[in-house]
């Protein structure tokens, strides 16, 4: 047990931290492109705000969330967050961001996620998302602009075989007699549902729609599409999103079986798949949530967001075979010639220190390898340079500065080696130095 992580959670090595922080970085990039700030919300929030805003009948609520007391006297019920979106809501309310000008346009990236789930190749425990949310702005370029956010995403980190399904879900005034269609469709296949599903069935058919297993999808592929019963306006909000995402230039599929599995949504929704990805194809989800911030407490705000998973796009990634290279790797290890423990040492640990202080990535051995060792080591981790420093060379304060790549060795002052590695590292010496 000790040697063992929990089921469903991942360790991040130095290699794939490297390919993290691309992708963060794209996800940063692209957010002030779009003129988003980052927020950042507790990775725990009291229970109430999941139950009230994911909704008490998805799976997230019933099955999935890690909820405990803490020491409080009387305690109070805490739940590791399972999504971003409540979290946001209510950091958007407690922070007065609603009395600001609007729309309010936030982003989150890498945050990490909670539910308990059946762990499989990219669907974990824990797992972390970017997403973006914008509150305030009923207009439908609003909901075509996040679409463009999360599939300019994709494009900028050179994803090509994935696809936007949208769809929409309409509102509170048109989707009760959808709800009543959908009861009428399903009541007479009612004992080949799963028995979830018929659990479900009266308070929210449209989770029906959303559920995986294999007898439940036949069914789902039979069922009346929400779109044909759209009230006008909605039906017009869903006409202009997609006139928005056309001007765009974002390619989408409408996709009646996109209803997704939080109960937050109104009107528009979206994934973005990947075909790649296996039975976890959904690397993104998101749409409008009208209701949301009222249900939990505030004004009227039409909302609307999604949410990327970071596993699920580096996986993607990594079987396009378009992860960028990791890590820039080591500019220059130091190596001592000569006694161990002596002047030698400290004249390369003082280089290696001002290696440092110049803004290059430097190591030296700290295992106490013989010579041969430390080359031998330097080479193991790609360092472009060694820096060779004895006895005679500390006597006449030069240094040995060899070139890995192209086996060429200089002799330079002890003073310079920083500047000639920079240089040489800016391209700025076509060979050697
Ligand atoms: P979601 O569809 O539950 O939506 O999650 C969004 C994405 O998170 C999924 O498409 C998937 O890539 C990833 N994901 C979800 N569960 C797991 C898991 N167990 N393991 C690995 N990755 C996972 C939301 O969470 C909404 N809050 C999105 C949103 C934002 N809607 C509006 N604003």
């Amino acid at each position: 047990m000790l040697t063992a992580r929990p089921r469903g959670t991942n360790d991040i090595l130095p290699r794939e931290a490297a390919h993290w922080r691309a992708v963060e970085a794209a996800v940063h990039l692209l957010c002030r492109r779009f003129a988003f700030g980052e927020i950042r919300t507790p990775l725990f929030e009291y229970t109430e705000l999941f139950q009230r805003g994911v909704g008490e009948d998805t799976d997230i609520v019933e099955k999935e969330m890690y909820t405990f007391y803490d020491r409080a006297n009387p305690p109070r019920s805490l739940t590791l967050r399972p999504e971003g979106t409540a979290a946001v809501v209510r950091a958007y309310l407690e922070n007065r961001l609603d009395a600001g000008p609007q729309p309010v346009k936030l982003y989150y990236v890498a945050s990490p996620m909670f539910r308990y789930d059946r762990p499989q190749a990219g669907r974990y425990r824990q797992f972390h998302q970017a997403g973006a949310e914008v509150f305030g702005a009923a207009d439908p370029a609003a909901d075509a602009e996040v679409i463009a956010l999360a599939h300019g995403l994709f494009t900028e980190l050179g994803l090509l075989g994935i696809e936007v399904r949208l769809n929409s879900i309409g509102c509170p005034g048109c989707r009760p007699a959808y709800r009543e269609r959908l009861r009428e469709y399903y009541r007479p296949h009612l004992a080949e549902a799963c028995p979830e599903c018929r659990r479900r069935f009266e308070r929210n058919p449209l989770r029906l729609i959303d559920c995986k297993k294999d007898a439940c999808r036949l069914l789902a592929a039979g069922a009346p599409p929400v779109i044909a019963s759209l009230c006008p306006a909605c039906a017009e909000h869903f006409t202009s999103v997609q006139g928005y995402l056309a001007v765009l230039g974002v390619p989408f599929a409408v996709d009646p079986g996109i209803v997704r599995g939080l109960d937050y949504y109104t009107r528009t929704v979206f994934e973005v798949v990947h075909g790649g990805l296996g039975a976890q194809s959904s690397l993104c989800g998101g749409g409008r949530y009208d209701g949301l911030v009222e249900t939990l407490g505030g004004p009227p705000t039409p909302a609307v967001g999604f949410a990327v998973g970071m596993e699920r796009l580096l996986l993607t990634m990594e079987k396009e075979g378009v992860l960028p290279p990791a890590g820039e790797g080591l500019d220059v290890f130091v190596t001592c010639a000569g006694e161990a423990a002596g002047t030698v040492r400290r004249a390369a640990f003082a280089l290696l220190a001002r290696l440092r202080a110049a803004g290059l990535a430097a190591e030296m051995d700290l295992a106490g390898r013989s010579f041969k060792a430390q080359m031998k080591h330097a080479g193991r981790l790609g360092a472009r340079f060694v820096a060779i420093v004895g006895e005679d060379e500390v006597a006449r304060d030069v240094v040995g500065l060899r070139e890995m790549a192209a086996g060429t060795q200089v002799e330079v002052p002890a003073g310079e080696v920083a500047e000639r590695v920079a240089a040489a590292l800016r391209g700025a010496t076509r060979t050697g130095f």
